[in-house]
């Protein structure tokens, strides 16, 4: 499947490809082991301009189409789940809002600095009590005529410590509800922003998640993204984008799993035969390449969407669920082919099967994408 790809963006696949297989997949197991950030990678993707993909080429980025970025999505995920964590966030999270609420200023300001890599952004959404209600921000940002002024606590923040740039979501007037949320850049190393508790997670372990605690930050009035009370609407457009790259994660996950397994079920030998050999391998490794083109073909639908400026929150709502919920089977399944060294940190199987998990559950639950397509049926 090429979904069209000109000559020019499947150069630059083929460039990605090689590079995760020579510089990423090398890496994996040791992030995870050593719960670290890929802060190499991340500088030879920024070295390499592939921080801001589809950033227009007037604010410094490489100008290609939304659909190579969401393969880049894939590709990464195919080896390290945390370098495409990474990765995703700061395109889908926050370059995507810069571009579409930024003012002109702002765009000059942020967006070259994105396309280098030399500002990684965060998004902060997640409160304790602001998961999957999204509305229920309890940070505030009070107007104090001359500066903004923010108080609360974010959690689950992914890039969080090594991001610069926090794209932060608060409350401007709690009467309003979700037309009283607006949306604030605000940079590291701002007086009063600091960062509290690093959790400690199942799977994407070389990510850095991390809490975000704003204590009288005081923000200049041009950290406004956006309009005041526009807020929640920014959040939510721009979880649509996010959807569809964790659905590429999904299937990122699911195509490298299968891929590791390929060569272990030729070559482990049972009753005196490959493993290869039984009909239940053989439909099982057809089931799971068949889940795994049917949730890419959701995917790029999504994408291609986007890439159209169509809307398409149902659409990336059924990736996101579909998708990910195959990266679960299809890792699960590969483990459980693999057998016994499948269980052991010696293969990818575990890694992979851990590092699935969260796609089911970040940037909106799975149980939430399946109200949102519901919804957009019109059944509420
Ligand atoms: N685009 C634009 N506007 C949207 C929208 C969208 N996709 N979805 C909703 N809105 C608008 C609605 O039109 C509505 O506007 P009006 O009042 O003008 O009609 C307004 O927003 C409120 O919409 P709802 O009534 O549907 O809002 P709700 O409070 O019922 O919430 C929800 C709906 C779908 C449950 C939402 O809260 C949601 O998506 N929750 C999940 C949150 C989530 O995904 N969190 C992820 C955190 S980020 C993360 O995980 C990143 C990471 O680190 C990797």
């Amino acid at each position: 499947m090429d979904f069209n790809f000109n000559e020019m963006e499947l150069d630059i696949i083929n460039m990605l490809e090689d590079f995760c297989v020579n510089e990423v997949k090398p890496l994996a197991a040791e992030l995870d082991e050593q719960e670290r950030f890929p802060t190499e990678t991340l500088e030879k993707l920024s070295e390499m301009g592939m921080m801001g993909m589809y950033i227009p080429e007037e604010y410094g980025g490489a100008g290609l189409s939304y659909n190579t970025y969401t393969a880049a999505n894939e590709i990464f995920n195919k080896y390290c789940a945390s370098t495409g964590c990474m990765f995703e966030v700061h395109g889908s999270l926050v370059t995507w809002p810069l571009l579409t609420y930024g003012t002109e200023e702002q765009k000059q300001k942020y967006l070259p600095k994105m396309a280098s890599g030399e500002m990684l952004g965060a998004f902060g959404l997640t409160e304790p009590g602001a998961g999957s209600d999204a509305s229920g921000q309890k940070t505030t940002a009070v107007d104090n005529g001359d500066h903004w002024l923010l108080n609360g606590t974010k959690c689950f923040i992914t890039n969080g410590y090594y991001a610069s740039l926090y794209l932060v979501f608060a409350m401007t007037d709690k009467e309003k509800g979700t037309k009283g949320i607006s949306a604030f850049l605000v940079e590291k190393g701002t007086p009063g922003f600091s960062f509290g508790t690093k959790e400690k997670k199942m799977g994407i372990h070389g990510t850095a998640t991390y809490e975000l605690v704003f204590e009288d930050v005081k923000l200049p009035k041009d950290a406004l993204l956006g309009k005041v009370g526009e807020g929640f609407k920014i959040a939510m457009s721009t979880l649509d984008g996010g959807r569809i790259s964790i659905a590429a994660q999904g299937v990122g996950i699911a195509q490298g799993a299968l891929n590791e397994l390929i060569p272990v079920i030729k070559a482990r030998k049972q009753f005196g035969r490959s493993i290869a050999s039984f009909q239940n391998t053989q439909f099982k490794v057809a089931e799971m390449q068949t889940e795994i083109d049917a949730a890419r073909l959701l995917v790029y639908r999504a994408s291609q969407m986007k890439q159209d400026h169509k809307p398409c929150v149902k659409e990336a709502a059924m990736a996101k669920y579909y998708a990910t919920k195959t990266a679960n089977d299809v890792a699960r399944m590969c483990l459980q082919l693999a057998g016994g060294i499948g269980f052991t940190r010696e293969y990818p199987f575990e890694r992979f099967m851990r590092d699935a998990k969260i796609t089911e559950i970040y940037e909106g639950t799975n149980e939430i994408q399946r109200i949102i397509i519901s919804g957009e049926m019109g059944i509420r």
